[in-house]
């Protein structure tokens, strides 16, 4: 990794897998690093013992991630990069689970508070710069192809996806602004060996990947002074499977 920063790298719902892992890489590196987080876990403790900056943010009530704008200004100041990963990823046709719900929570996470977070810490992204600072969408495979299963969840990354296009227009040349897309990373402990099989079967690579493929994404783009309003599709070679 080249790239120094003389600001923070905030990472949206990090004290779980692909989030958790690109912070541990991070430390490592010797940066500073701050995360947000909806639930108290163990892991809370430990990263802030390790000196990362750890603030509370449930992205579906508004008023907390107004919360969270002010505290990054109030506590943290300048930012190296802003890297949303928070996410959730509800299927449409929970019963009982009202579809306005599911609804009304991916575009709170994926939508609302990526936007008013590129927004309202643009003078925070501009101070942080060390030559250029960046923003990083995190999308899915699924903005390309659809979903049957998860309609709200797609739309949703797709429109962060389009974010990605309007934010690198308003905020070049200082900030850049990409997309990784990708699509199997890992699986969830639940998964059962055919959920595995079939899943495994859709890319040419036929591999869990694991979070270290996204770490070095962003390692890329965190390094590259002429990539902004692009996607880096994570996928294995879905497409031509
Ligand atoms: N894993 C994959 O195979 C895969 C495939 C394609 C795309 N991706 C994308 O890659 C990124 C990382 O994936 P992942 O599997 O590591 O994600 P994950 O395990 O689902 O973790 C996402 C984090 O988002 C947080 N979050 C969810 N709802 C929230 C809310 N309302 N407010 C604030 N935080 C909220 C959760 O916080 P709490 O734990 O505190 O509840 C969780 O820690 C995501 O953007 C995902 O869409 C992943």
């Amino acid at each position: 990794m080249r790239w120094t920063t003389q600001g923070h790298i905030l990472i949206t719902g990090a004290t779980q897998r692909v989030g958790l892992h690109c912070v541990e890489q991070l430390l490592e590196a010797g940066e500073r690093v701050v995360i947000t987080y909806r639930t108290e876990k163990p892991v809370v403790a430990s990263l802030r013992e390790l000196g990362v900056i750890c603030l509370q943010a449930d992205f579906s009530n508004p008023a907390s991630i107004q919360m969270l704008v002010a505290r990054l200004h109030r506590d943290v100041g300048p930012l190296r990069a802003i890297v949303h990963n928070a996410s959730c990823w509800p299927v449409d046709n929970v019963p009982g689970v009202d579809l306005n719900t599911i609804l009304d929570e991916v575009l709170a996470v994926h939508v609302r508070a990526p936007y008013l977070l590129n927004m309202q810490c643009e003078d925070l992204l501009r101070r942080g710069a060390q030559g250029w600072s960046d923003i990083v969408h995190l999308t899915d495979y699924v903005v390309e192809k659809g979903s049957v299963n998860h309609i709200a969840y797609a739309a949703s990354k797709a429109a962060l996806a389009n974010m990605t296009l309007s934010f690198a227009r308003r905020f070049a040349p200082q900030i850049k602004v990409n997309t990784l897309a990708p699509s199997l990373l890992m699986f969830n402990p639940e998964d059962d060996a055919a959920y595995r099989s079939k899943t495994l079967d859709k890319s040419v690579l036929g591999i869990e990947p694991g979070p270290g493929v996204v770490f070095d994404a962003l390692s890329y783009l965190f390094d590259n002074s002429y990539m902004t309003g692009r996607e880096l599709k994570l996928d294995g070679g879905r497409h031509i499977r």
